[in-house]
């Protein structure tokens, strides 16, 4: 989005000028999927997709907002905030954790604006959250914490819109930096940067496939993993040794040890993929990736036919190191890492392989690694 039009917008709309632009990113998951509410570690990466406020502050506590994308208006008051339905509820939960947790709020007067693809699985609602979050920030005077602003937005996420996800969307768009992967222990909200590796290309493959059931698929899941954490008496199943998995077999249901051997080997693939960049093994990490995908499809059950279907589509090219479905699944996106320069062809091959065997377009973006939420106009 151009600063530019979101300024005119703004004038159109307040009949005055914006003073602050807020910015927060979309992000894509490189690695680690599922494990973010186990304790364990992900690797996300911010995307170069977001979602951009220009607001103005008020002297008094009213938030008026208005949604460029959506042609949508909400107006509310901070001292009053009543849950409602739709996009400015994802505004509304991040200003209610943020008094919750102390911050003293004023109100503004805003347009808003994004780019990150709704509904696929590239955590444009954490870039919400994080664009809001920013924009109090901004207003009302308080410091920048990523780490707190992330496990506020989530808590929104949680007790406000009522979706019960990790803690990892919200980190990535809070905390990243340029040119690098966010290497997260979930456990100990300890973050490591991890620069991709050099000519390899991140490209994000959208299915074009939804679903709507998402969250009880996402609940079950939870459930299925702490049932296996507490049979093996640990807190999370980030404490569980792939060697003593073995323990539960014949006592645990086939179904949750299977979701428990994703956790386990998914875990340990998130931390080897980090060995792998910080060597620039690209190699390795394109099998990294490939074996992720088969413990999703396979043990944690999660892939459509969809994403199954890019995935090989993806793998099959001479020019991917390797592909895997990304975010929550049964639909959205999958993630391939290809040699840098030959992303045109590999966008053009897979598009027209996933057409034949699928009947469906394909949405391709070659992505950079992009820095997390903070002010671009001040
Ligand atoms: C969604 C959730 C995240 C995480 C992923 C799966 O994106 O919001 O917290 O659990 O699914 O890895």
């Amino acid at each position: 989005m151009e600063t530019e039009t979101l300024f005119r917008s703004f004038s159109t709309y307040f009949n005055a000028n914006p003073q602050i632009v807020a910015r927060a990113p979309g992000r894509v998951n490189l690695i680690g999927e599922h494990t973010d509410y186990n304790d364990g570690f992900v690797m996300p990466m911010a995307i170069d997709h977001a979602v951009w406020i220009a607001l103005a502050p008020r002297a008094d506590s009213i938030v008026r907002i208005r949604s460029l994308d959506l042609q949508a208006d909400s107006v509310f008051d901070l001292n009053a905030l009543k849950k409602g339905e739709g996009w400015a509820e994802y505004v509304k939960g991040v200003a209610s954790e943020l008094q919750e947790a102390g911050y003293r709020l004023r109100g503004f007067d805003a347009v808003m604006s994004g780019d990150v693809p709704r509904g696929a699985g590239l955590s444009s609602s954490a870039a919400v959250e994080l664009a809001a979050a920013c924009a109090f920030s901004q207003v009302s005077g308080f410091a920048w914490n990523a780490v707190e602003m992330a496990q506020i937005a989530q808590r929104a996420e949680n007790r406000w819109v009522g979706v019960n996800c990790g803690i990892m969307d919200q980190m990535a768009s809070a905390a990243s930096k340029e040119g690098c992967a966010l290497f997260l222990d979930c456990r100990a909200l300890e973050i490591q940067y991890a620069p991709l590796p050099e000519k390899t290309s991140v490209v994000i493959l959208d299915t074009s496939t939804r679903r709507g059931l998402v969250d009880s698929a996402y609940n079950e899941r939870r459930s299925q993993c702490e049932e296996a954490a507490r049979w093996f008496g640990v807190k999370a199943l980030r404490d569980v040794r792939a060697e003593d998995l073995k323990r539960g077999e014949g006592e645990l249901s086939e179904v949750v040890m299977k979701r428990a051997r994703h956790i386990v080997t998914e875990n340990q693939r998130v931390l080897e993929a980090a060995q792998a960049m910080r060597a620039g093994d690209i190699k390795r990490l394109g099998e990294l990736f490939n074996a992720s995908h088969a413990s999703l499809r396979d043990d944690f059950e999660v892939a459509n036919e969809a994403l199954n279907q890019i995935v090989e589509c993806a793998q099959e090219q001479p020019s991917c190191y390797g592909a895997r479905m990304t975010g929550a699944g049964f639909g959205g996106c999958a993630v391939a890492l290809v040699e840098e320069g030959k992303t045109s062809a590999f966008v053009d091959a897979v598009s027209a392989a996933y057409k034949q065997r699928s009947g469906l377009d394909a949405v391709c973006y070659v992505c950079r690694p992009a820095a997390g939420a903070g002010v671009i106009v001040k």
